[in-house]
Formats: structure tokens, sequence, C-alpha cells
């Protein structure tokens, strides 16, 4: 092959290439909102993934309101996205514009959140086994309590969210025999830090000033920080004071637990994208129709396990 040659065919290979990127698939993302640092690292990694593979990306922020991704949604199919992503904010609700997305043969694939619509109405879920990530959190304090007493607050994720039902079912199955074990407070903290912190103070005033109080369960980790800043603000030291376990592994609760001010988190990946986008390549490329639930790996993680080290690790990721 001549010089010439070798460039006219690089010329062309690249044109391809940029036509293949113009082309790429139109994906719609109806996202949840941004009230915890997990949501801000699903974002973004989501839009990274979306970049990658060449997709133009139509993201939605609905602000926490089932109504506004539900506009988002008739919006993406009227655009006739190629495929769309779904957080769903609540479980319940769905199942008109689920069937509305199925009519314009639309795949729809949930990410990190369930629904109680039947599930031949999307693609797939991506998602972890939330019930199991409130059992590993509650066997977490059943191993650490011991044989004591344990008066135990509990920070509520978004009312009628499929993780605040679930983590709070998990974590009650693990507890359930062990009567020196009770959670006496529970409310929600609406997955944010800045109610996890109002919440806590009222735990703390009506548990004698938090003296009463031997353990904090929080759905996610930005309600845990928020309730560590009360418990400091109240005289007390979270993580010994008052034992923390909760749910995400985003870094500041790390940074925590490396100073000793929580105990115990349960990882939940903010890649979801990832494999929400191979389903779709396989099904566009051959109709493959993934298993309906593409389950995510949930760990542990405690003081023992270099949270100084996971902080490091994770800071640059988007939360
Ligand atoms: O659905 C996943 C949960 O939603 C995360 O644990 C929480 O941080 C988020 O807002």
């Amino acid at each position: 092959m001549t010089a010439k040659t070798l460039l006219t065919t690089v010329a062309a290979l690249a044109l391809t290439a940029t036509a293949a990127m113009a082309d790429g698939e139109t994906i719609g993302f109806s996202q949840i909102g941004s009230e915890s640092g997990w949501r801000a690292a699903e974002t973004t990694l989501t839009r990274n993934q979306a970049e990658e593979r060449g997709y133009q990306l139509q993201f939605s922020d609905a602000q926490q309101k089932q109504e506004n991704q539900i506009a988002a949604i008739r919006s993406f199919i009227a655009q006739g996205v190629d495929a769309i992503l779904l957080a769903p904010v609540v479980a319940t609700g769905w199942d008109s514009v689920l069937a509305e997305a199925k009519e314009a043969e639309i795949p729809v694939v949930l990410l990190d959140r369930q629904v109680d619509s039947s599930d031949d109405m999307y693609l797939t879920a991506v998602g972890s086994n939330l019930v199991h990530e409130g059992e590993v959190a509650g066997q977490w304090l059943v191993d650490n309590v011991g044989d004591e007493e344990c008066r135990i607050v509990e920070l509520q994720g978004t009312t009628g969210s499929s993780p605040a039902i679930d983590r709070k079912t998990g974590f009650e199955n693990a507890i359930k025999d062990h009567a020196n074990l009770e959670i006496v407070r529970s409310q929600t903290g609406d997955f944010t830090r800045a109610q996890g912190k109002e919440v806590m103070e009222s735990f703390l005033q009506a548990e004698n000033g938090g003296q009463d109080i031997c353990a904090l369960y929080a759905h996610n980790d930005d309600m845990a920080v928020g309730a560590i800043q009360a418990i400091k603000e109240a005289g007390l030291k979270p993580g010994e004071d008052i034992l923390i376990v909760s749910i995400d592994g985003v870094p500041d609760i790390f940074q925590a637990m490396a100073a000793g001010e929580a105990n115990a988190t349960v990882e939940l990946t903010p890649n979801m994208a990832g494999p929400a986008f191979d389903a779709l390549e396989a099904y566009w490329a051959d109709g493959t129709e993934p298993e309906k639930f593409i389950q995510t790996e949930s760990k542990l993680y405690t003081q023992a396990d270099d949270p100084a080290g996971e902080y490091e690790a994770r800071k640059g990721l988007g939360y």
C-alpha cells in the first residue's frame, strides 16, 4: 500500500468512526435528583459511560418528584429515543408510563431501585439486593453488640422508595431473634445529609441527649454523615458512644470511619450504567433478552478495612 492510499484509508476510517458517533443511539435518562453523594456518582458514571460508547444521553433531573419523571419519560417517548434509563424515586405508580414506552417499543432499564409493576413492562433492572444490604448492616450490629441492651435509632430513606422499604426489612430480619436489640425510633431523612442531621437532632433530644441510644442505622451514608455532625454537636462521640452503620460506601463515610466516627458501611456500586448498556447492546444486536434482574455486589467495610485507603481510592470518582 502506498503512503497516499494509506492516508486515504485512514481518512475514510476516521469519517466512518465520526459517522458512527454521530449516529450513536439516543438514551433518555430519568434520574431522581441529587439527594446523595452516591447519586451524584451514579450520574457522573452514566454520563461517562454514555460518552465512551458514543451515545447521545438526554439527561433529566426529576428533583425527587415522580411526576417530573413521568413527564420526562413521555418526552423521551415523543422524541423516539432508542432506550430509557429510569432510576425510579418510588416503587408504585409506573404502570401507565411503562405501558406507553412498551407500546412505543422503547426498552426501559431500571437503575438501582425497583418498581412494583409487572416485569414484562421493562427490559431489565440493574441493582443490588436491597434486603440483603439491610441484613448485612443488621448482622454487623448483632455481631458487635453481643448481649448488651442496644436501643437503635433508624434513619429511613425516601418514603415509598424500594431501598427504604427493603433496607428496613433486611435490617429487621437480622435483629429479630436478638431481644437485646430494639429499634426505638425510626423516621425518614429522605436520603439527604441535611435531613439526616435534623432528624438525628430530634432523636438525640428525645433519647436523653443521646445517652439512651446505642446505635444508629442509616439507610444511606449521607444521612449518617449528617447524623454524625448532630451527635458531635450534642457532645457525644459518634462511632464510640453511638455506633454507626449505614449503606453506600461514599468517600465521606470512609473518611468518618478513618477518624473513628463511623463503624461500618455496605457498599453499593454507582456503576449501574455499565451493566445496563451491556444489556442494551446485546438486545439491540440480536434481540437477546437479559435476565430481569442484573445484580450488583454488596460488600461490607469496617474500620479494619483501611478506610483511609478506600477514601483515597474513591474521592475523585464523582461522588
Ligand atoms: O437507590 C439507591 C439509594 O438512593 C442510595 O443508597 C442513596 O444514597 C440514594 O439516594
